[in-house]
């Protein structure tokens, strides 16, 4: 009980620490701004895929005046805004007002967004059920940033207190035909109901998703992603060679357990954020998602249901245990660079950073390895040199039985974790200690402290 509230009260350290992330304040940029005074708008936020939204309404004449602006870094590009007088806002049926830069010049126009332009035929100008006043788009005269500026008479079709918004940013077009925008998971998020009379959004707030996402990321490369690896590392290095550390296998199981707790939290809330955008979903992330949580958890049960140690099949269950654990962190490592890709665009923080606590584990797990062998074959020739001198001067066991000691293994009973949970398992654990042929190539075991 006392290891599982130490549990507890670490998860909420790390999640307490994730908390400013849900601060929530999306004020326009600078340069934004200054557009939106020019033209009397005071309602302004930022939204995805870089864009920026200003609008001033009035519920007695029911006239939105929008300015919707985002930067085009290519050559060429597009950006679009509209209204879905639909049930939800999603891209068909949406009345847009699309801005296109050309290489020398710019285009406006509107276009009546149908089911057929999302199965990819060319989507060409047409009416939309829509009042459309003094529609422009162009570039701010101070800010890099191309804006779609209209003012929209809205007719009963839109409610006001729940309107659907529908925006995109592409970087392809033909002429007046704009071409299908990127299939990012930013370009999916890009849409919301909001109530234009509070200004309030009333659908899952997509920068709030998009902090859901980076705790899920975040979750989930701590918990798989390095507590599993480093429960892996001190289990094979400091069971008993080459380091002998007494607690070990309460750090283990410290490690693993907090590290499964973490990563089903991610999991979890994985799951509901591929539900929630369910335009999205991305069936690799989220298929090699369920097989690692499936077989952590078995690798959990594991603790539990492992066979004794004088059962026979011990041998193969120890093979099956390790080798599922290390095809695991290879599926893990994947689907977090599965994850960071969905995540970040331009963005190379996350990868770089996961890239480096790899290199971290993995070199740790390297230099530990090779101290293994070196400290391997040290013991071996130890073992030889000792005997020859055992031969000649009877008095030197002394300096070494000092070093060296198989008498002082401690108990797992000092463990405070392993007092009340599984002291049976833990007890064999400790007698099967002694390093196997499949530590280390050879047949004989090896009795550190072979002298005193
Ligand atoms: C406009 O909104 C205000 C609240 O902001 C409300 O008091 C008023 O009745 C509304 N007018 C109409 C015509 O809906
Ligand atoms: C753009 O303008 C330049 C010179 O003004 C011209 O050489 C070029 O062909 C134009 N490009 C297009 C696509 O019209
Ligand atoms: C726009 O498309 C919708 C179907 O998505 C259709 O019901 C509507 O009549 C179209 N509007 C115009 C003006 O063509
Ligand atoms: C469109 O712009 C003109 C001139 O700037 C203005 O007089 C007119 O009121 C605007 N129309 C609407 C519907 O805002
Ligand atoms: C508009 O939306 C609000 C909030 O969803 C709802 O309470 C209201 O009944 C809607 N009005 C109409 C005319 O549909």
């Amino acid at each position: 009980m006392m290891f599982a509230s130490y549990q507890y009260f670490q998860a909420f350290l790390i999640l307490s620490f994730l908390l400013p992330i849900f601060s929530n304040a999306h004020p326009c940029s600078e340069s934004f701004q200054q557009e939106t005074a020019k033209k009397g708008i005071v309602n302004c936020k930022k939204k995805t895929l870089g864009a920026e939204f200003g609008w001033k309404y009035s519920n007695y004449t029911r006239k939105l005046e929008i300015l919707f602006g985002a930067k085009i870094d290519g050559e060429v590009g597009w950006l679009a805004w509209g209204l879905n007088p639909g049930k939800e806002p999603q891209m068909v049926g949406t009345r847009a007002l699309i801005g296109i830069k050309l290489e020398n010049s710019t285009l406006s126009d509107k276009y009546n967004i149908t089911r057929y332009t999302k199965l990819g035929c060319q989507l060409l100008p047409s009416e939309i059920d829509l009042e459309v006043h003094n529609f422009s788009f162009s570039q701010g005269e101070a800010t890099e940033f191309y804006m779609i500026h209209a003012t929209l008479v809205l007719s009963s079709e839109y409610n006001d207190s729940s309107l659907n918004i529908v925006w995109q940013v592409g970087n392809a077009a033909d002429g007046n035909r704009p071409i299908t925008h990127p299939m990012n998971i930013h370009n999916f998020d890009s849409k919301e109901t909001i109530d234009l009379i509070y200004g309030t959004v009333l659908s899952v707030e997509t920068h709030k998703l998009h902090r859901l996402r980076k705790i899920h990321g975040i979750l989930n490369i701590m918990g798989w992603g390095t507590l599993l690896p480093l429960g892996a590392i001190i289990a094979r290095y400091f069971k008993k060679f080459p380091f002998q550390y007494p607690n070990w296998f309460c750090l283990h199981v410290s490690c693993q357990s907090l590290g499964y707790t973490l990563g089903t939290c991610g999991w979890i809330l994985g799951m509901w954020l591929g539900n929630a955008s369910n335009h999205s979903t991305f069936p690799t992330h989220r298929t090699l998602g369920i097989i690692i949580f499936t077989f952590t958890t078995l690798q959990m049960l594991a603790l539990r249901l492992k066979p004794l140690r004088s059962d026979d099949y011990r041998v193969y269950w120890n093979m099956y245990h390790h080798f599922l654990g290390y095809s695991l962190f290879a599926i893990i490592s994947v689907n977090i660079f599965l994850g960071i890709s969905i995540l970040s665009t331009r963005d190379h923080t996350w990868k770089w950073a996961y890239i480096g606590l790899l290199c971290l584990l993995g070199l740790t797990a390297l230099l530990l390895e090779i101290f293994t062998w070196i400290k391997f074959w040290y013991i071996k020739n130890k073992e030889f040199f000792a005997k020859l001198l055992l031969l000649c001067l009877s008095n030197s066991n002394q300096a070494q039985g000092s070093t060296s000691g198989s008498k002082t293994v401690p108990q797992p009973d000092s463990c405070p974790c392993l007092a009340s949970t599984s002291q049976p398992n833990a007890d064999d654990e400790y007698e099967n200690v002694v390093i196997k042929a499949e530590v280390l190539p050879v047949e004989s075991e090896i009795e550190v402290g072979i002298l005193s």
